[in-house]
């Protein structure tokens, strides 16, 4: 059996800078360290902070009193920057620079007039920061449909939570041009999220199963399982290589593996392993 990585899986850009932030912070801080939320959706990687580098996730600034607070990859709502530099606790600022960049675009849209419109989730801690750079009155649609229930307005400022997917972005930026007059659109959906996107379609088509490896609470992981099942059906998503199924891979003569943002390389190397261990080798090669 061949097994296949993805060239793009695990960490991207912002999720390894602002790991390696969490490590320097670790090795340097005085007192305790605290991310807001997960630093990362990964449970795995999660508790081996805890554990390793005593870096503990808290829900919210209210919890923390002081010490060192690091601000994730997604960033968090301007409140809560504001309320732990009111504390006096230290900030260490991992938000990804693309991430920083909708933020500011968000804020900037607002100042020039424009009813913001931000596609995306509304739950996600990523696009509940970028609203927050708003103020009032910020609409977040996730589908063009519901665009269709947005008031007419003079002129309609769009931008995207770096995840999601162009597709989306121009069924909504389309359903909005029958909703103003003035339609300014920044794409900020990142880079990374796409070539993986792409990467992971490719060798979908080319695999008999395809594994996307992945916190079953990160979002880009669960949309790349999505995508590569829509081109391969025999499509698993797992966190760890103990839910492997031999089922699965029975038969395959090529089994294709992908990660998302938030999968740290050794467990990638778990899953690879695993899946050579319930087969023949030769073993993993780059595409
Ligand atoms: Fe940043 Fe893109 Fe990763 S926005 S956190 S480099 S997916």
């Amino acid at each position: 059996m061949e097994i296949v990585v993805a060239k793009s899986a695990g960490f991207c850009f912002g999720v390894k800078r602002a790991m390696n932030m969490a490590s320097t912070c670790s090795d340097k801080a005085a007192g305790e360290i605290y991310t807001l939320g997960p630093i990362i959706h990964n449970p795995q990687v999660v508790k081996r902070l805890e554990e390793e580098s005593r870096i503990f996730s808290r829900e919210s600034v209210d919890e923390i009193e002081s010490g060192t607070v690091i601000v994730r990859s997604h960033g968090v709502r301007l409140e809560e920057f504001e309320t732990a530099e009111k504390k006096g606790i230290n900030i260490v600022d991992a938000t990804c620079p693309f991430v920083k960049k909708t933020q500011e675009m968000v804020a900037l849209l607002k100042k020039e007039g424009y009813a913001v419109v931000v596609v995306g989730d509304k739950e996600h801690p990523e696009v509940r920061g970028i609203v927050s750079y708003g103020g009032s009155d910020i609409t977040v649609v996730n589908s063009s449909e519901e665009v269709a229930d947005m008031p007419r307005r003079k002129k309609i400022g769009i931008v995207a939570q770096t995840t999601q997917s162009i597709d989306k972005l121009e069924d909504i930026v389309s359903a909005c041009l029958h909703k103003a007059s003035e339609i300014k659109v920044f794409n900020t959906i990142c880079n990374a999220t796409s070539v993986r996107q792409k990467e992971s379609m490719d060798l979908a088509g080319t695999v008999d199963c395809m594994i996307v490896v992945g916190g079953k609470n990160s979002a880009n992981t669960r949309r790349l399982a999505e995508i590569c099942r829509a081109i391969k059906p025999a499509t698993y998503h797992i966190e760890v290589a103990d839910e492997l199924d031999e089922g699965w891979i029975k038969g395959a003569s090529r089994v294709g593996i992908t990660a998302g943002a938030s999968t740290p390389d050794w467990i990638i190397g778990e899953v690879v392993a695993r899946v050579g261990a319930l087969a023949e080798p030769p073993g993993p090669k780059n595409l």
